[in-house]
């Protein structure tokens, strides 16, 4: 398949790349510089130039390939727009490739995130439509729902398309700016690894390279207007990640009450993140696609000592 993939030079997509080249595929990379476009050679994949801002391009680049795979994001808008904004921007991205695809039948397989399931009494499958959110994170997770139903409806267009919802913690050899090395930080700088009150509430994980290999199945075989979880652990207390960093970096891991959380404690802006539970299913997307996370999982691949290696 001839694949455009954008957001190829990140984090996910220095994975997802190889990993469809090894597949037989013959990829495209968007590059808005030529650091990128160095990155994506580098990667194996062929460059178009251009940026999330030219949607005729991305219009071009979609209807010149079999499939689209989609993980940029306009990290630019974070400082003026917040969150908001970096969602708000997907929507005419996609309404793009939405029109360069409709009614050809071919794959569109962008990245979505794990909302907080709040209070569902089960792990949120992929099934739940637009996961529900806690207060503080409505407008966000309201934005993020909006872009998210415009993918899936384009199904009924004759779009192949899906959305990958990848874990909080997306670990790997080259993480560098995700929760995990966040949270390092944040241990070094305070002296100890805190976690809020029993540490009970769960996060989830997952590897990279088996993120990889997500993206890939749902472009090759994911049926029309589905989500899929990119989820290995579904439930990690947080607790158990505070004291797995407390032993690498030889820091006590202390329960953080409540009311010291907030700025200017322990969390500070990350509090409304770190508070919430998140448990989740990959149930559906094994099953469905054959997916079978390999690679370790997160408290083993934080024993691997990656992480740690420069403390
Ligand atoms: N735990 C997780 O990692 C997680 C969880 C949930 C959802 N997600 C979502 O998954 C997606 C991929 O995440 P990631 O961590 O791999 O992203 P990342 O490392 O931050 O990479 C962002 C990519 O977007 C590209 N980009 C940004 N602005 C652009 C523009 N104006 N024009 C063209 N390209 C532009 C960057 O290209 P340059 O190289 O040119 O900067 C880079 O390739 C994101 O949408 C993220 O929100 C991730």
């Amino acid at each position: 398949m001839r694949v455009f993939v954008a957001g190829g030079t990140g984090h996910s997509g220095s994975y997802i790349i190889p990993e469809l080249i090894a597949a037989g595929h013959e990829v495209t990379g968007l590059a808005r510089s030529d650091a990128s476009a160095a990155v994506v050679s580098a990667l194996g994949a062929k460059v178009r130039r251009g940026d999330l801002q030219d949607l005729d391009g991305l219009k071009e680049a979609a209807a010149d390939s079999d499939g689209v795979i989609h993980l940029a994001h306009r990290q630019d808008l974070l400082p003026s727009g917040g969150l908001d904004a970096v969602a708000a921007a997907e929507l005419p991205i996609m309404l793009a490739y939405g029109e360069a695809l409709a009614g050809t039948g071919k794959p569109l397989v962008t990245a979505g995130s794990i909302g907080s399931p709040g209070n569902l009494g089960r792990p949120a499958t992929e099934e739940d439509p637009a996961l529900p959110a806690g207060d503080e994170h409505k407008g966000t997770l309201r934005v993020r729902n909006v872009v998210e139903r415009a993918v899936v409806g384009l199904a009924e267009q004759g779009v192949r398309s899906s959305i990958v919802r990848i874990a909080i913690i997306a670990h790997s050899t080259t993480d560098r700016v995700g929760f995990l090395p966040t949270l390092i930080a944040l241990a070094k700088e305070k002296g100890f690894v805190g976690y809020p009150g029993d540490g009970a509430n769960l996060w989830n994980a997952v590897h990279v390279r088996d993120a990889a290999t997500l993206f890939r199945l749902a472009l090759e075989k994911g049926p029309a207007g589905s989500y899929w979880h990119a989820v290995e652990d579904g439930g990690i207390p947080f607790r158990d990640i505070a004291e797995a960093i407390a032993g690498r970096l030889g820091l006590p891991a202390v329960s953080v009450p409540h009311d010291a959380l907030m700025t200017p404690g322990y969390f500070g802006f990350l509090t409304n993140i770190v508070t919430q539970s998140y448990p989740v299913s990959n149930l559906i997307t094994r099953r469905t696609l054959g997916w079978e996370p390999a690679r370790p999982g997160l408290l083993a691949d934080m024993d691997n000592g990656h992480y740690f290696s420069a403390s």
